[in-house]
This record gives C-alpha cells, sequence and structure tokens, in this order.
C-alpha cells in the first residue's frame, strides 16, 4: 500500500469510528503535513483519493469536510440475524432479474457482469484464433480433468506470487467458478446436509443449495467486517455444519472484504470443528490497492478449503474457464466433473494457458483495476447528487458493485419494477436472501462507461427513491 493510500485509510477508519462526523471540517493539507510528516503532494493524494470514494467533499476556499450525503454503514450492533433454511428455494424472480440485463436497450445497473468493452482483449480473441488452427483431437485429451498442465501450472504460479502454495496437482479447472463452486459443495455434502452460508449470499450460492437438496443456515454477514463470526461459532458447536460457502473479497452482493484478524479467527473455528470452506473469489483479482487482500485459502493449513473463482469476471466471460484450489478434494472433484461435465472446453483452456504465459494479463488487470475505480467513484458522485440524504452506502476498495439501502419499508422489489419499466435495471436485495430481510435494498453495478445514458439513469433512479420514500411516509 502506497504512503497517500495508508494516510487515506487511517482518516477513513477515524471517520467510521466517528472521530470525524459529517459535516466535521478535516484538518487542512498544511495541518495534516505536519502532523503525519508526510510531503503536501501525498496528502493532498490520499484527500483525493476519499473525496472520489464519496467520503469527504471539497468546499472552494475552505476545506475538506466529510461528505454529508452519502452514510456509510456503522458496524452491525446487536441480534443474531440467523435464518435456517430447511427447504431453499429461491425464487423464479432472480431469473427474471438476469434475464432483464441481457437486453441491450436496459441500462445495466442489476447486472452481475463488468461492462463488456473493459474485457475485449484483442491478444486474447488472436490467441484463440491460433489455438483453433492448430487444435487436433489429441489436445482434448489433455483438457480433461484436472485440465490443461499449463494452465494449472500458471495458476499455480499466480498464488505463488502472492505468496499462497497451491501445487497444479490440487487445482481442477471447471467451466467456469460456477461450476467449481457447486462441485466443491456436492464433493463435502450429501442431501439433508447443513451448509453455512452469508446473509445476503450471492444467489448462485442458494440456488446451488437448493440443486443438491441441503439445509443452509444464512449468518448476518456485515457490510463492513464479513460474517458475523460469534453467531457462526454458537452455530458450530450446535449443528452437524458440513461446509462454509462464503466470499471474503468484495463480496457479491456487499462488496466487503473481511479484515485478515476476522478471516484468521474463521480459520481457527471451522478447522475446529472439521468444517471445509468453499471460498468464492471471482472479484479477487479486481482490487483497487497496491496489493489485494489475503484470500482465507493463504491460510489453510490442512488442505480443507476449496478456493473457487474464474475469468468470467476480469478476462474472459464467455470462455467458460474456471478453477478450484481443491486441496485434499481435488480427486473427489474431478470424479464428480467426469459424471457431468466431463471438462471445461479444451480450446478456451488452451488459449487461456497461453495468454496467461505470453499476453499481458498482468497489465490488463492493471488497466482494469484502475477503469473500475473511476468508474465507482463517478457512480458514488452521482449517488451522492441525486439520491435522497437517507440513502446507505456501502462502497469497496475493489470490484464492480455498490450495495444501497434505505429504511424499511422502503420496498426496493417496487423500485426494480419501477426502474425496468423505465428501462434501467437493479439487483433487489430479495435475489439475495430466501426470507425478506433485504426488501428494502439494492445492488447496483458501477462498470459501465459513463455517458448521458448512466447520468440520466441515476438521475431517474434517485426520483424513484424520492417517490417511494414519499409514499413510505
Ligand atoms: C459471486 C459470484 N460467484 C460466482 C459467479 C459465477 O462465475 P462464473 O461466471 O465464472 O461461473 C458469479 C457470477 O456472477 C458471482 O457473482
Amino acid at each position: 500500500m502506497t504512503r497517500y493510500e495508508q494516510l487515506a485509510g487511517a482518516i477513513r477508519q477515524q471517520i467510521e469510528d466517528d472521530i470525524w462526523q459529517v459535516g466535521d471540517k478535516l484538518p487542512s493539507l498544511r495541518e495534516s503535513v505536519k502532523s503525519s510528516g508526510l510531503s503536501l503532494m501525498t496528502v493532498l493524494q490520499a484527500y483525493q483519493l476519499l473525496e472520489s470514494q464519496g467520503w469527504i467533499v471539497a468546499r472552494p476556499q475552505s476545506g475538506y469536510y466529510v461528505a454529508t450525503r452519502l452514510t456509510q454503514f456503522a458496524a452491525a450492533k446487536g441480534g443474531k440475524g440467523l435464518h435456517l433454511s430447511e427447504n431453499v428455494e429461491i425464487s423464479a424472480s432472480i431469473f427474471d432479474v438476469l434475464q432483464a440485463c441481457k437486453d441491450p436497450k436496459i441500462v445495466p445497473f442489476g447486472s452481475a457482469f463488468p461492462d463488456p468493452s473493459l474485457l475485449n482483449e484483442p491478444k486474447l480473441s488472436k490467441i484463440l484464433a491460433s489455438v483453433a488452427r492448430r487444435f487436433v483431437p489429441h489436445s482434448s485429451l489433455e483438457s480433461l480433468p484436472p485440465g490443461n498442465e499449463k494452465l494449472r501450472r500458471n495458476i499455480s504460479r499466480r498464488y505463488a506470487a502472492h505468496g499462497i502454495h497451491v501445487s497444479p496437482e490440487e487445482i481442477v479447472i471447471t467451466a467456469g467458478a460456477m461450476e467449481s463452486l457447486s462441485f466443491s459443495l456436492q464433493s463435502v455434502t450429501s442431501p439433508g446436509d447443513w451448509v453455512v452460508i452469508e446473509s445476503p449470499a450471492f444467489y448462485g450460492a442458494l440456488q446451488a443449495i437448493e440443486r443438491l437438496r441441503l439445509k443452509a443456515i444464512a449468518i448476518k454477514t456485515d457490510p463492513r467486517t464479513g460474517i458475523d463470526l460469534d453467531a457462526l461459532e454458537e452455530i458450530v458447536q450446535k449443528y452437524p455444519i458440513k461446509a462454509c460457502w462464503l466470499m471474503s473479497r468484495f463480496q457479491n452482493p456487499l462488496c466487503n472484504t473481511m479484515p485478515s484478524e476476522n478471516k484468521q479467527r474463521l480459520v481457527a473455528i471451522l478447522n475446529s470443528s472439521h468444517i471445509a470452506l468453499i471460498e468464492d473469489d471471482v472479484y479477487g483479482e479486481l482490487y483497487f490497492d497496491q496489493e489485494p487482500p489475503m484470500p482465507i485459502k493463504a491460510w489453510d493449513k490442512e488442505n480443507n478449503f476449496m478456493h473457487c473463482s474464474s475469468f468470467s469476471k476480469c478476462l474472459a466471460p464467455g470462455y467458460r474457464v474456471g478453477w478450484v484450489a481443491a486441496g485434499k478434494h481435488a480427486g473427489k472433484i474431478q470424479q464428480l466433473q467426469m459424471m457431468s461435465t466431463v471438462s471445461a472446453s479444451a480450446p478456451t483452456q488452451l488459449a487461456v494457458a497461453e495468454y496467461l504465459a505470453h499476453g499481458g494479463y498482468d497489465n490488463h488487470l492493471r488497466r482494469l483495476r484502475r477503469q473500475l475505480e473511476q468508474r465507482q467513484s463517478q457512480i458514488l458522485r452521482a449517488i451522492s447528487e441525486y439520491f435522497p440524504d437517507s440513502v446507505k452506502v456501502n462502497s469497496a476498495r475493489g470490484g464492480y458493485f455498490l450495495w444501497l439501502e434505505f429504511e424499511p419499508p422502503f420496498n426496493a422489489n417496487r423500485l426494480y419494477q419501477l426502474a425496468l419499466a423505465k428501462g434501467i435495471s437493479i439487483a433487489p436485495g430479495s435475489m439475495f436472501s430466501t426470507s425478506s430481510q433485504f426488501d428494502h435494498a439494492f445492488r447496483l453495478n458501477t462498470s459501465f462507461a459513463w455517458n448521458d445514458v448512466q447520468a440520466s439513469a441515476m438521475k431517474t433512479l434517485a426520483g424513484l427513491c424520492h417517490t417511494l420514500l414519499r409514499e413510505c411516509g
């Protein structure tokens, strides 16, 4: 982390801890230079970063103030927030929301995909074309489970670059992360078993649990710190939990990242009860700071954690290439794959393997992260300008989602219907839970380029929120 990011992080923490409250004037640049011992440029960059994230605003000739509009989430207090589902049935409305995102005429704030124009990597297309020309039937055999060896070795090197030891033998290549997650869950459960998930959770987790006829315990997940570990500790004493499925980096939909101390405590809780972890980490590469936060897999000493990811969100959504670093479950997962989809597509495995070796993936990722950060700032500014003051926003240093909440009885399902009628999609909170506890919240995709259409859609959405709040009284 650079010095200015460290300073920005420290001030952000002070705002979160209420040391600086909404409307307070922050120390002037000169005062901050004096107290921190940093250069004027470093302090200015820190203030500008906080401004771009919506934490503070600059008032000409006056200084920087804690932003009044965007209420950040305070740490959740009290209440276990548990939700037990013996029969997980996820609403068919999810498919309607996903369907709406496919219509190019709809402004896709509800989409789970990044702006496709960000993933237009001509080098990858060229490599795929060349792979296809050279492709012979024998090449398919090399891609059978556990998957293309060169690809597994390159993925393994990417873990090593962050100090995480994952051998190519424990990696299984799959058709996207959804498949790796599903097989991981299936490898450690039988129908009727209990699984812990987050609340709110990625709807894919709910769908997988429904399909495998498992029982779910959803544990309250804090928009800042992640799953409630006190509640988890109690639950693992009371229920024979087989697996815990969660996201520790840029969670979908909250976009929060668990602090490292929480990750370590989670590892201790799971290991003490021999519970397998299924870590969904599809947004892990999309961090904005200099260094990424670590996945929980980094602390896995017992090889009982399955770290699932893919290239769908950061390189090639349609290629359907994902993987799981499966530890001791790698063999079982290969068997499950052989019994269902057999393998991920051979030409796309080969193309991604080649691209990772020669294509400049890290340059592409650096550019992508910068663009996502800029686009997030733009949407945060628009929210701060147009939305009702009572909105709470969870922004993060990575990913491309914002989680917004109003006080109940605000109804985001109704907002979804009204917005869709005006050609705008959002992802209502109800998609991320089997209960109605997130009906007052929604998720926005911030990855799309800011233009007149986006600006006008944000104003319309804000107008609808004002109307709905008035109706709530
Ligand atoms: C949290 C999360 N996990 C997994 C997936 C699925 O990833 P893939 O497209 O690689 O299957 C998604 C896609 O939206 C996601 O948001």
